[in-house]
């Protein structure tokens, strides 16, 4: 009796497991192009975790694209070089780290006037983002720090690549992203978030971002064809955002949690084949604006996030702050103690 009921549950535990492996390692897609990139540069933030960028510069390495790893923190980039190279077994050389941190538009401006003007520039893959806190905090412009990486950090650096490439070729804009809950819109009344704080509204309104910059972009420079932009949501990843998440709690939900988190969430690996399918598939030569999914196109997540006139008003407003950073804050300012008297 015993016997029979432990063997029902080894073979009930195998099939969750198999069921659990099953979703998070076969199911979903696989980007099953073979390209040879030799010669073509793809420049990535956010690749020096174990994450979804890291993975995507893999497989552009290991095809013979050149990798520029663009990254705040150099010691962790020279690392993620040297590991690229390694499990690639020394068959490309090409990745490079150059310095780029998003909670500074002056090292922004720097990164894109540094980059040679003759680069053959096949994509720019924006993955890094900065991590939820509890406490508001800034970057060195004065923004709250989430928008400020996430969104402005990146749209200067989007835009100050359009200007200087504008005329090289056809190459492609890829954010990943996180599709927004039907609730969350752009909050363009505290969007410095200085009246009130709340971590996941403004995490939720930076990814929002993402999206309706890049709807922008398909719609605004529909008449420069050579440049495409999409957006990607790669699935739920585990990956250092999970680790953080994991650290705020107590060592034995840890314990309990990371086997679970293990077998839901699906590996970089993994979810790096949709970035992969839009960086690289022949499908989206003259795509723009879109959200990609499983590697293919689908409907926009959310009413925010298809919203035409949030989209050119964020738009509008970026432009402004990337031009005059404390301008902007101190209206922000302004407003905020306004509300408060
Ligand atoms: N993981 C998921 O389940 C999931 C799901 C949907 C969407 N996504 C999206 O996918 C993207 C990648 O996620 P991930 O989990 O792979 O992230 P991750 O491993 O935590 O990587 C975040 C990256 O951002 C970089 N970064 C942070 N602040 C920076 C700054 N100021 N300047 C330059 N780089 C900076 C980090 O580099 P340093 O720390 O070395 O500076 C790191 O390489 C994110 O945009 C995320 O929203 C993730």
């Amino acid at each position: 009796m015993a016997a029979r009921r432990v063997a029902r549950f080894a073979i009930g535990s195998a099939a969750v497991v198999a069921g659990a492996y099953f979703y998070t390692e076969v199911a979903g897609c696989n980007y099953l192009g073979v390209d040879d990139l030799k010669g073509q540069v793809f420049i990535l933030t956010g690749a020096t975790h174990p994450g979804i960028g890291k993975e995507t510069a893999r497989e552009l390495a290991k095809q013979g694209g050149t990798v520029i790893l663009a990254a705040k923190n150099m010691d962790r980039c020279h690392q993620a070089r040297r590991d690229l190279i390694y499990s690639n077994k020394y068959s490309t050389r090409e990745v490079e780290c150059r310095s780029l941190d998003l909670k500074s538009l002056r090292s922004v401006r720097k990164f894109v006037d540094d980059l040679p003007k003759d680069l053959k520039l096949t994509a720019v893959i924006n993955t890094a983002e900065s991590v939820k806190k509890t406490q508001r905090e800034e970057t060195h412009d004065g923004l709250e720090k989430q928008m400020g990486v996430s969104h402005f950090g990146h749209f200067l650096l989007t835009r100050l690549l359009m200007d200087k490439y504008k005329d090289d070729g056809r190459w492609r804009i890829v954010s990943v992203t996180y599709p927004s809950s039907g609730q969350s819109s752009m909050n363009f009344a505290d969007i410095n978030s200085e009246v009130k704080y709340d971590p996941q509204a403004v995490y939720k309104q930076a990814k929002l971002a993402t999206l309706l910059t890049t709807l922008e972009l398909g719609k605004r420079f529909d008449d420069n064809p050579n440049i495409t932009a999409n957006a990607v949501y790669p699935g739920l990843c585990n990956t250092e955002v999970f680790r953080h998440v994991m650290g705020n709690q107590p060592f034995l939900a840890r314990l309990l949690l990371q086997p679970v988190l293990r077998m839901m969430f699906t590996s970089p690996e993994k979810a790096c084949q949709s970035v992969l399918f839009a960086v690289l598939s022949p499908k989206l030569t003259n795509v723009s604006g879109k959200y990609i999914n499983e590697c293919r196109i689908i409907e926009l997540p959310s009413e925010a996030s298809v919203n035409a006139e949030s989209a050119r008003k964020l738009w509008d407003l970026s432009e402004q702050v990337v031009a005059d950073p404390s301008k902007f804050v101190a209206s922000q300012t302004a407003a905020a103690q306004k509300l408060a008297a």
